[in-house]
C-alpha cells in the first residue's frame, strides 16, 4: 500500500486528491492546521473515526509556518508521495497579508523541502509535487506555457514564483524527485466561496429563491483558463508517476471572462444578473492579471492528461448544489430559522 501527505488537504483540492488516492488504495495522511472551529467539513464524505477498524486516512495536526511539526509528521507518515497543496491561496487577499502570505506559499515550502532533505537523508525515496499557478504568469502574454517567462502581479504570485523555483533548485541541487505543477485555475461545487467563480453560483441561486437581493464583484472583464478541480487533481498523481521529474501546464485551453460566467450562471437560474450585479471597489486588486490561457500540450503528450469537464459543464455543475444549498436555506427561512450569509464581504 503506497502513502501519501497532502499538505492543505482540508482545501478544495485536498478533499478531492484525498478521494482519488483512497480510491487507488492509498494510505492517506494529511496536515490539518488547528481552528477554533470545524475545518474539515470537505472531508466530511471520506473521514472514519480513527478508532475504526480498516481506516485509510488519517489527520496530523500541523502548520507548514511550523517546521518542527513537519519533521514530526513526515516521521509519523513515512510518505511514499508528498502533496504540496498548503497556501493562503486567495489573491486579493495577499494584498492585505503580504508577509504572512510569503510565510506559508514561499517559505513554507521551503520547510517543507527542508524536511524533506532530511527525511531521505536515510536512503528513503519520496516524491514530491508543488502547485505551482498560472498566477505566476501574471502579465505574460497568453497563451502560457512552461517556456514562458513569470511575470508576478501580486505577492501571492511572486511568493508562488519563490515557490517553484526553491523546488526547481532542490530537484538539481540534491537529486529529489520533485514535480512543479502549473495550474490554471481550477473550480467546483466545493470552491471556497470568495472565489469569484462560487461567489457567483452562490448568490444568484440565492437571489433566484429572494433571500438575497445584490451581489457586489470586482473587475468582470478579468479572462481565466477555468476548469474542474477533480480533473486537475488527476494531473498531480500522473505527473508523480512519471520515470523522471519534471514541471507541467495544467489548462484546459480555453479563455472565458467574469462577465461570461456571469452570464451562463444567470441563463441557468433565469436570473437577470444585470438588474442585481453591483460594482464594489474594494474586490479591485492593486495589480490585475487580465488574461490567462493555458497551453498543456506537454502534459497531454507526456503524462496524457487531458480535461473531461467542459466551461459550461462547469458552470452547470456548480449551479445546481447551490440551489439545492439555496432551496435548504430558504426552507429554514420560512420555518422561522435565521439564515446566516457568511463572509462574502471578504473576497
Ligand atoms: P484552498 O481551498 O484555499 O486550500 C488551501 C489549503 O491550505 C487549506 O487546506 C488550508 O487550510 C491550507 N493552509 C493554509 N495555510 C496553511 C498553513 N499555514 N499550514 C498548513 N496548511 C495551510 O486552495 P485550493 O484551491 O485547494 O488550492 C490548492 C493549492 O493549489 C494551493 O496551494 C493553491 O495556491 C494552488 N492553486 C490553486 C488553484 C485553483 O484554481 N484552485 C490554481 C493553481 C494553484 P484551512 O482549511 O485550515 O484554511
Ligand atoms: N475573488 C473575487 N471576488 N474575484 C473577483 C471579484 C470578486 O468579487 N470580482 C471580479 N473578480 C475577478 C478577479 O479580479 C480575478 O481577475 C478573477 O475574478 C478571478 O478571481 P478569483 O476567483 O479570486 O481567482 P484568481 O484567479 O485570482 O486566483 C485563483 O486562481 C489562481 C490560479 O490562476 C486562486 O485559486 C489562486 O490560488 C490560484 O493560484
Amino acid at each position: 500500500m503506497k502513502k501519501a501527505l497532502i499538505s492543505g488537504i482540508t482545501g478544495q483540492d485536498g478533499s478531492f486528491l484525498a478521494e482519488f488516492l483512497l480510491a487507488k488504495d492509498y494510505e492517506v495522511h494529511g496536515i490539518v492546521r488547528r481552528a477554533s472551529t470545524f475545518n474539515t467539513e470537505r472531508l466530511d464524505p471520506i473521514y472514519a473515526d480513527p478508532h475504526e477498524r480498516g481506516t485509510a486516512l488519517f489527520l496530523h495536526y500541523g502548520d507548514v509556518t511550523d517546521g518542527a511539526s513537519l519533521r514530526h509528521i513526515l516521521e509519523k507518515s513515512r510518505p511514499d508521495e508528498i502533496y504540496n497543496l498548503a497556501a493562503q491561496s486567495h489573491v486579493r487577499v495577499s494584498f492585505d497579508q503580504a508577509e504572512y502570505t510569503a510565510d506559508v506559499v514561499a517559505v513554507g515550502t521551503l520547510r517543507l523541502l527542508e524536511a524533506v532533505r532530511d527525511y531521505v537523508s536515510d536512503g528513503r525515496e519520496v516524491r514530491f509535487y508543488q502547485a505551482g499557478s498560472s498566477e505566476m504568469y501574471g502579465a505574460a502574454k497568453p497563451p502560457q506555457d512552461e517556456s514562458t517567462p513569470f511575470y508576478p502581479r501580486s505577492p501571492y504570485a511572486a511568493s508562488k514564483v519563490a515557490a517553484h523555483w526553491y523546488a526547481l533548485n532542490y530537484r538539481e541541487a540534491y537529486g529529489l524527485y520533485i514535480c512543479n505543477g502549473i495550474l490554471f485555475n481550477h473550480e467546483s461545487p466545493r470552491r471556497g466561496e470568495t472565489f469569484v467563480t462560487r461567489k457567483i453560483t452562490r448568490a444568484l441561486t440565492r437571489i433566484k429563491l429572494g433571500l438575497q437581493q445584490k451581489l457586489f464583484l470586482g473587475n468582470l472583464d478579468a479572462k481565466r483558463d477555468w476548469g474542474y478541480a477533480g480533473d486537475f487533481v488527476e494531473a498531480m498523481w500522473m505527473m508523480l508517476q512519471q520515470p523522471e521529474p519534471d514541471d507541467y501546464v495544467i489548462a484546459t485551453g480555453e479563455s472565458h471572462s467574469v462577465r461570461e460566467f456571469l452570464d451562463l450562471a444567470a441563463s441557468i437560474c433565469g436570473v437577470d444578473w444585470k438588474r442585481c450585479v453591483e460594482l464594489d471597489p474594494r474586490y479591485l486588486r492593486p495589480t490585475e492579471v487580465d488574461f490567462l490561457q493555458g497551453d498543456s500540450s506537454k502534459a497531454r503528450a507526456k503524462i496524457r492528461w487531458k480535461p473531461r469537464v467542459s466551461f459550461a459543464e462547469l458552470v452547470r455543475m456548480m449551479v445546481e448544489p447551490d440551489l439545492e444549498l439555496a432551496h435548504q436555506e430558504k426552507t429554514l427561512s420560512e420555518a422561522g430559522h435565521r439564515v446566516v450569509q457568511r463572509g462574502l464581504s471578504q473576497g
